[in-house]
């Protein structure tokens, strides 16, 4: 029963990612924030043919106690070293998207790669990095900056708990209810679509 409902949760959340993947324009110039291993990236060129995609990650263990249930730190991350060669592997498992100009990969803290990027130059963006709610706040303000007039701004894990403390939910719907230039298009399981008016 347990293992059914757990299969069931998987599948529904694959589903809205699908749901999500369908929402964004095709052939466009997006950016995904958080790439781990590249599962989600490998959606995205198959479903959504991107002019250019920027793949940005730090790839950095994070040794603080306050990552120990992340990905990146604890015993899910274990080392830096892990994380160098996760970079490599993307590196590899993308490059001939990357030999054809297709993707861009921009190994920062999100916060850096925006700085690098001039205003209204994306068409989308997904946030799926630091899930803690600073760090998702100021993606959210950073990305509705280098999106265009019309483009989205989407992401992963909205919902209460986490080792993140539900700070995605906190920072997207103050995001909304204090930006008027932001629309709530929809949420879906965990995926959230905003548009920038
Ligand atoms: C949940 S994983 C991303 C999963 C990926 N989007 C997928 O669905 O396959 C989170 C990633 O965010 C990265 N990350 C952590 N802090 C970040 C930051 N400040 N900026 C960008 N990425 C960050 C981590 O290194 C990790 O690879």
């Amino acid at each position: 029963m347990a293992w059914n409902s757990g299969l069931i949760q998987r599948i529904l959340d694959f589903d809205a990612r699908n749901f999500l993947l369908d929402s964004l324009p095709k052939n466009a110039t997006g950016m995904e924030i958080g790439v781990h291993k590249g599962d989600f990236t490998k959606r995205i060129l198959e479903r959504t043919s991107p002019e250019l995609l920027y793949l940005v990650d730090p790839w950095k263990y994070e040794s603080s106690s306050k990552y120990k249930n992340s990905w990146y730190g604890g015993w899910l991350g274990g080392s830096q070293e892990r994380m160098d060669r996760r970079c490599d592997a993307v590196k590899q498992r993308f490059a001939a998207a990357i030999s054809r100009g297709k993707v861009k990969v921009l190994r920062a803290y999100s916060s850096d790669a925006f700085a690098s990027l001039p205003d209204a130059h994306l068409d989308w963006v997904y946030i799926d990095g630091n899930h803690l709610y600073e760090f998702v706040k100021s993606d959210l303000e950073q990305a509705c900056r280098c999106v265009k007039p019309g483009g989205l701004i989407t992401g992963d894990d909205y919902g209460e708990g986490g080792w993140w403390e539900g700070g995605v939910k906190r920072a997207v719907d103050e995001f909304v209810a204090t930006r008027d230039d932001v629309e709530l298009v929809c949420i879906k399981k965990c995926q959230f679509i905003l548009k920038k008016r």
